[in-house]
């Protein structure tokens, strides 16, 4: 299905409410498996953050798109992250790609938490294709990544220590 809307559109109140949720559901969970994650106590342990459709980063206005709301979250908390989290985002659209490199760019040069927030370079794709490669890399560094949460609009993947995953749709 195409979709006719241009690079950066306005956020509808329930994409507003969306963020608010997820942005509280962040503040109340990174900082717990980030504790649990630390207690592990294995070398180079992270929190994988994955977006699977990211979108453009912003809507007009500059209203914030989901893929700040993670980054948002580890920078204004008070909780001492011991665990890196990693954000990995894709979006299909080439357009909101490049907006969405952009942002990132902007957001990493004010980051005030550098160890704590990883930000990559955001993949031009499908997010099932992409997922799927990512679960298989988790499983095969199983020891480097404890947690893993993959959101999307239709379905949540959470892959526990690489080694079991689930899928269920939300
Ligand atoms: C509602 S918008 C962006 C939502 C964004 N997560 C937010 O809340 O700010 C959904 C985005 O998913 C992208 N998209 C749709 N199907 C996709 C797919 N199979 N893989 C990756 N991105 C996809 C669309 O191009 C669109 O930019």
């Amino acid at each position: 299905m195409s979709d006719p809307k241009p690079t950066v559109y306005h956020a509808d109140p329930h994409t507003r409410a969306k963020h608010q949720i997820l942005e509280a559901y962040l503040a109340r969970w990174l900082p717990i498996l980030d504790r649990s994650t630390a207690n592990m106590n294995r070398p180079g342990q992270r929190l994988l953050y994955f977006d699977g459709f990211a979108g453009a980063g912003e809507y007009e206005g500059q209203v914030p798109g989901s893929p700040q709301v993670p980054i948002d979250v580890v920078e204004s908390h008070a909780h001492e992250f011991k665990c890196p989290v990693e954000v990995r985002l894709v979006e299909k659209r080439t357009d909101r790609v490049t907006r969405l490199r952009d942002i990132l760019k902007q957001k990493k040069a004010k980051l005030l938490k550098r160890d704590a927030i990883t930000i990559c370079e955001p993949v031009e794709g499908d997010c099932e294709e992409e997922a799927m490669k990512l679960i298989s890399e988790c499983q095969a560094r199983a020891i480097a990544w404890a947690r893993v949460l993959l959101l999307g609009p239709v379905r949540v993947f959470v892959v526990f220590d690489g080694a079991r995953s689930r899928d269920s749709r939300a």
